[in-house]
């Protein structure tokens, strides 16, 4: 990895509906700024981050899915978004039907961080908004990342998260409710056991992030000073301190 490559990060767990697409959209709106251009990669075929950011559903190809598996130029398919300095290369149904089509080609792990080398010099950050399995697309987008947010919204998917350690940037709770106190008892003990690994920020149960995808703006856009958008803020800035000292750990 030169210099000049994008740090590319997935926001993974294999469990549905933790609040992957809602750390993604919001992280990434976090991150970009004038001299940090993101690009958010949608790759699950609900297209739900590219929804939140207001494509139509109607106007999701081409897609992540185009050029993972038709060999669609990918520099023609991402598209600029409301925030500036984010740009998005969408989700969209043609993902479903990834594993099938990806079986055939050689080197498929390989997919997609093959087709992001094509444009490594356009971003500093690139962010992928995982799927919720472990499908050859999953698969695809530990093999491209740096770095693995690992979400954490109960108790039961610790191990799997543990296993990639090695490349685990961090482990984050969210959708974290304070009138839950087992809960808060489990947060403890992690924190006590695996201290490090676990950003210190969490990310509450908020109306605010409940209701911002229908709006199609962003936490920041939303309710910019809700203690949500303060959270994603602090995120980033965590995100930015780890990723410094893991990059001077490397080499
Ligand atoms: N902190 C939060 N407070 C309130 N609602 C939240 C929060 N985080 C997520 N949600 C809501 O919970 C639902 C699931 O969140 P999200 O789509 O981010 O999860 P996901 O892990 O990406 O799901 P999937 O596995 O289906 O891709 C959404 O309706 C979202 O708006
Ligand atoms: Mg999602």
């Amino acid at each position: 990895m030169t210099d000049k490559s994008p740090v590319i990060i997935a926001i993974a767990n294999t469990k549905g509906g933790v609040g992957k697409t809602t750390t993604a959209v919001n992280l990434a709106a976090a991150l970009a700024a004038p001299r940090r251009k993101v690009l958010l990669v949608d790759l699950d075929s609900q297209a739900s981050a590219s929804l939140w950011l207001g494509v139509d559903r109607a106007r999701l190809k081409p897609s992540s899915g185009s050029c993972l598996l038709h060999e669609f130029p990918i520099v023609q398919a991402i598209r600029a978004t409301p925030v500036p300095h984010l740009d998005l290369l969408t989700g969209s149904v043609e993902l479903a039907n990834a594993d099938v089509a990806l079986a055939e080609v050689k080197g498929r792990e390989l997919t997609l961080k093959n087709l992001l080398q094509r444009v490594r010099q356009r971003y500093e950050m690139i962010m992928l908004d995982c799927p919720p399995s472990l499908s050859l697309i999953g698969v695809n987008a530990l093999v491209a990342a740096d770095g693995l947010v690992s979400l954490l919204a109960s108790l039961d998917t610790v191990r799997t998260r543990l296993g990639t350690k090695g490349r685990l940037l961090g482990i984050l709770f969210t959708m974290v409710d304070p009138g839950r106190p087992a809960a808060c008892e489990v947060r403890n003990r992690l924190r006590a056991q695996f201290r490090d690994e676990i950003f210190h920020t969490e990310i509450m149960m908020s109306r605010a992030l409940e209701e911002a995808p229908a709006g199609a703006r962003t936490i920041f856009d939303h309710a910019p000073r809700s203690r949500s958008a303060v959270a994603f803020r602090r995120l980033a800035g965590e995100v930015l301190e780890r990723l410094r000292s893991t990059r001077h750990s490397k080499r």
